[in-house]
């Protein structure tokens, strides 16, 4: 274990209709003006948006909304968004819905306090030094964004997608209630999977040792994954389904995991690219790149991590051959992602060409290398996207 100051002060309240009496009055707390912000009307067909809006009511909150964030947030949303919280002196924002309305408010709130363009707060051009309060609802368990200061904003015009993590983003309190997840679509629950299990696998493979208490957690979230993503498939309204994934989704990803370790990842700078170019849904992108990569990493220095991967999370019979072993636990992983939950297993429907797949290997390591759990060049991300192919 590294030293690590542990401190994630986002305030849940996880379970069922928790909003009741507790939204209006969190939301209060930080002032009248709200902005509630939501994606293409999911929230509208559940019935959400109705309960919402009758808890802001009891607090006489005054409430402007923004609607329309689509997935894969557009840096549009965000001018918009940063636009409205000058022009209303917004007090705080509430984000209902998945990652992407819950990203899109973040850098709204960054937005709130820069008099430049919002793409600057993604490119790193400005400092992300404050943000208005974020408070949110979720709806899909998959990026963890409710628990984490993490963002990741689309700019179709330059065809990029780029990720920041920023203290002053982290959600000040979120509303998880497992039962606003039931009308997710199982191709989005298995995407939301997908996605858990990328966070996990990007710390968890890791050659750094000494993290013993932290890989047995993981280990239990990725089982946890495993466990329940079918159940939720087959049965949406499966409420210990639906909550244990919830919980795991924040976990994977609230930075409890690194042990105050410094890792770079891996397939989600090359998720992100393609992505940017091409709309995927993150947690498929993931799912196709993840195995690839595995495969990619897989070598003498690296198997005993895929032997107790393997061991651990799939019960594969420990006294086999090491390789064996390892080779085993990439192929568990393809038949869930593949055949359990049912994603494509590769982007086959794409149609990427050669030249793309050489700039988005480009653009996925900055032009120099990831310093991953393996070192990954340009070359080799080339490599791990045509074995996608
Ligand atoms: O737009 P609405 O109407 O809300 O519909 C959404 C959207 O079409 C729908 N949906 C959400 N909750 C629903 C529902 N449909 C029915 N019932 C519900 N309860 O699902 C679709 C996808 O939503 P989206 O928010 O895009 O999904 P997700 O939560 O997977 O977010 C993906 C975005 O988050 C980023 C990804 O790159 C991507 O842009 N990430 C954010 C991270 C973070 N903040 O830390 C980390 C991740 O690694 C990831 O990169
Ligand atoms: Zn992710």
């Amino acid at each position: 274990m590294n030293n690590f100051v542990y401190d994630i002060p986002t305030k849940v309240y996880f379970g069922k209709n928790q909003i009741e009496n507790n939204l209006g009055k969190e939301l209060a707390s930080f002032g009248k003006n709200v902005l509630l912000v939501y994606g293409g009307g999911s929230i509208k067909k559940t019935g959400l948006y109705d309960k919402v809006i009758k808890e802001l009511k009891k607090e006489n909150l005054k409430v402007t909304e923004l609607s329309g964030i689509a997935p894969n947030p557009r840096v549009d949303s965000v001018r918009e968004g940063g636009r409205i919280c000058k022009e209303k002196s917004i007090d705080v924002i509430l984000a209902v819905g998945g990652g992407s309305v819950i990203d899109a408010a973040k850098f709204m709130g960054a937005a709130a306090y820069y008099e430049g363009d919002a793409w600057d707060l993604s490119t790193r051009k400005a400092d992300i030094k404050k943000c208005l309060p974020i408070v949110t609802v979720l709806t899909l368990s998959a990026t963890g964004s409710e628990m984490d200061c993490g963002g990741v904003i689309s700019n179709p015009e330059t065809k990029d997608k780029l990720g920041r993590m920023e203290r002053p983003m982290l959600p000040s309190v979120s509303f998880l209630d497992p039962e606003n997840t039931f009308t997710v679509s199982k191709y989005q629950t298995a995407c939301g999977a997908a996605d858990i299990l990328s966070h996990l696998f990007e710390v968890y493979f890791d050659m750094s040792k000494g993290f013993y208490m932290l890989d047995c957690f993981m280990e239990g979230l990725m089982k946890t994954v495993i466990k329940f993503t079918p159940i939720a498939l087959k049965d949406p309204e499966n409420y210990e389904a639906r909550a244990n994934l919830m919980w795991a989704s924040s976990w994977a990803i609230n930075g409890f995991i690194n042990g105050g370790r410094n890792i770079e990842w891996s397939c989600h700078p090359i998720e992100h690219e393609v992505s940017a170019i091409y709309d995927i849904t993150h947690g498929l992108g993931l799912a196709v790149i993840t195995p690839r990569w595995m495969r990619y990493c897989l070598d003498d220095s690296t198997e005993d991590k895929f032997c107790q991967f393997g061991i651990n999370v799939f019960d594969i019979d420990k006294s086999l051959p090491k390789k064996e072993i390892a080779e085993e636990s990439i192929k568990r992983l393809e038949s869930f992602l593949f055949e359990t939950i049912g994603l494509d297993s590769d982007f086959k429907a794409l149609n990427i060409d050669e030249n793309t797949i050489k700039i988005m290997a480009k653009k996925a390591c900055g032009g120099k290398h990831i310093n991953g759990f393996k070192k990954l060049y340009a070359e080799d991300i080339e490599k791990i996207l045509k074995n996608c192919l």
